[in-house]
């Protein structure tokens, strides 16, 4: 199957959606989705979106917040245009119809980690799940926007895949749309466009235990990566300090999250014998950034040998705690925890990539008629540690930016200029019949990166690491070249190039900072200017 569009759109959270809102308003957009729609990081999102709407809140200081929590290393100009944009684009979101919750008629503006000032529109606790129902009802809405369903992207479209333009340099390359697995059929569907948007998300299903849903494998960098786009940071991965504590997590997919915003609201964080511990680590306690939060919960577990710590809101009425956090308190409920009463067990996971595809203010990638917008992009306004409830309004932000950039593309570029591009060719595949090897990758892979990649490094562990996905990745591209392609050994190549990725730059980074904390290298290098880690691929691996 072969599908021409102006514009390929790959993702359905709300950078994906949002960008093809922008994007049909002058020229047809196709969108595919590796799931259902609303399958996606977006949808589990509670906290909420942070934004200067309150008249006594300022610019500067939500600048100044964002860059504090990112630890010297964020682009103070994309900062910039991230707060000082911001506002209009969550009006936007009301204008496509996402409700927020109000109070005495006004947005309820709450309080998170890091935030000088309450300053987070919230639906509820649900905030991800009511924006994907706008969004999704509006792009259902548009003639020229075509969505498509159950379609993995797995490689983008270059000059690698064109006979006698093989050889074009990695760093001067073009991206013309992407080859697709239908999921529900293991065809392989080619996808020609003239601008290719990376919307894919995260990469949470790396670890073990992680906040993201399924469909969070790394896909984007992975593909831009072997493509020869740049990519940066990535050694910066987010854990949340409190996602829910299950003794029977192994088996989940996905930890539920319990909101920041809990501690926003008063929460207290105490070791299972009822001490209050976040004094010792930080003047702000409670609400200082995440990465601090994240790390003391870790050396208190570690220290007494626990398997989780507690969140303690019992100082809120049962009332209180429903209006606020109605979703927590039923999903607490149903483990027995009635939370007005009883202490939350929570440990930290996976939550957030800060770093991703390398892109410029415009979200273009270095790879000509490339963008990425949204989790899977790094336009720098994280730096080393994302402010909570700044991702989804950074994926408001620059997908705006990637479409206004697009819009002038379009007035300019006369021509397509495509070559022609070959169908996807598996003439002599097999047909899997030993898929276990990749169940039991997976598994190895989400273990090796929680022991060895976690919160706390050091040279040690990442040297092993970087030995035994050296390994995962000789075994798995053998499979693959052999075998006719299919959803899960896509992902769990994808899981692999990103750890790699991952490990490779953390132990380029000689220092501690943000979330990176490497104990051979405690402190911050204060010797020189924070730099970024970048990192290209300078061939291609199919
Ligand atoms: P996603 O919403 O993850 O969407 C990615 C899309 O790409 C999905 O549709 C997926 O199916 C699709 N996809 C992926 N790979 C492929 C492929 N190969 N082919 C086709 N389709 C593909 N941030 C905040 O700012 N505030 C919050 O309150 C907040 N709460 C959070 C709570 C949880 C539990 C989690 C997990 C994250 C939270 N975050 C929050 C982070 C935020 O939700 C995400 O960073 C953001 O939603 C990412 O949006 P996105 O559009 O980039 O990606
Ligand atoms: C949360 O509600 O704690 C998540 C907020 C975020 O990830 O920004």
């Amino acid at each position: 199957m072969e599908i021409k569009t102006d514009v390929l759109i790959i993702g359905s959270g709300i950078a994906g959606l949002y960008s093809a809102i922008k994007i049909s308003q002058f020229a047809n957009v196709t969108l595919v989705t590796k799931k259902e729609k609303a399958e996606s990081n977006t949808n589990y999102a509670q906290g909420g979106i942070a934004g200067v709407l309150d008249p006594a809140d300022t610019f500067e200081k939500h600048i100044a917040d964002t860059m504090i929590a990112g630890a010297g290393l964020c682009n103070k100009k994309h900062v910039e245009i991230l707060v000082k944009e911001g506002p209009a684009r969550i009006h936007e979101l009301i204008e496509i119809g996402t409700e927020f919750t109000q109070k005495n008629g006004k947005l309820d503006l709450v309080r998170e980690g890091g935030h000088s000032f309450p300053r987070i529109v919230h639906s509820s606790d649900l905030t991800g799940k009511e924006v994907e129902r706008a969004l999704i009802e509006k792009a259902n809405s548009i003639k020229n926007i075509n969505i498509i369903e159950n379609a993995l992207a797995m490689e983008l479209i270059t000059e690698h895949y064109v006979k006698n333009l093989k050889d074009k340099p990695i760093a001067s390359r073009h991206c013309w749309g992407a080859y697709a697995l239908n999921i529900l059929n293991n065809q392989v569907m080619k996808i020609v466009s003239k601008v290719t948007i990376l919307a894919t998300g995260g990469l949470g299903q790396i670890y073990l235990h992680t906040t993201n849903p399924q469909i969070a494998t790394g896909d984007g960098v992975a593909m831009a990566y072997r493509a020869g786009a740049k990519v940066s940071n990535m050694e910066f991965i987010q854990f949340h300090p409190t996602s829910f504590y299950n003794p029977n997590n192994s088996t989940l997919k996905q930890s539920f999250l319990i909101s920041e915003a809990v501690r926003g609201f008063g929460g207290i964080l105490r070791t299972t014998d009822g001490v209050a511990f976040m004094k010792k680590y930080d003047k702000r306690e409670e609400l200082a950034p995440r990465d601090i939060v994240a790390r003391a919960i870790d050396f208190e577990m570690k220290k007494r040998g626990d398997d989780f710590v507690y969140l303690d809101i019992t100082n809120k009425s049962k009332a209180e705690l429903i209006e606020h956090f109605p979703n927590i308190y039923e999903h607490c409920l149903t483990f027995g925890i009635d939370i007005s009463k009883d202490l939350i067990p929570v440990v930290p996971a996976a939550h957030y990539s800060c770093g991703g595809v390398l892109v410029d203010e415009s979200a273009r990638t270095s790879l000509n008629y490339l963008y990425a917008v949204g989790e899977v992009a790094m336009t720098g306004v994280h730096g080393a540690n994302r402010l909570a409830s700044n991702s989804l309004l950074e994926a408001l932000v620059f997908s705006h930016k990637a479409s206004e950039n697009i819009k002038e593309f379009f007035k300019e570029s006369e021509s397509e200029n495509i070559p022609p591009i070959p169908a996807w060719d598996d003439t002599g595949m097999l047909t899997a019949d030993e898929k276990v090897l990749i169940s039991h990758g997976t598994k190895e892979l989400k273990q090796l990166m929680l022991d060895y990649v976690g919160i706390v490094r050091s040279n040690l562990r990442l040297t092993f690491a970087q030995r035994r996905i050296h390994n995962l990745f000789i075994e798995v591209e053998d499979f693959y070249k052999k075998t006719k392609v299919f959803d899960s050994v896509i992902e769990l190549r994808n899981l692999i190039t990103c750890s790699h990725l991952i490990v490779k730059s953390a132990l380029l980074r000689k220092e501690s900072r943000g979330l990176h904390y490497n104990i051979d290298y405690l402190e911050q290098d204060m010797s020189k200017e924070p730099t970024d880690t970048v990192l290209q691929n300078t061939y291609q691996k199919t």
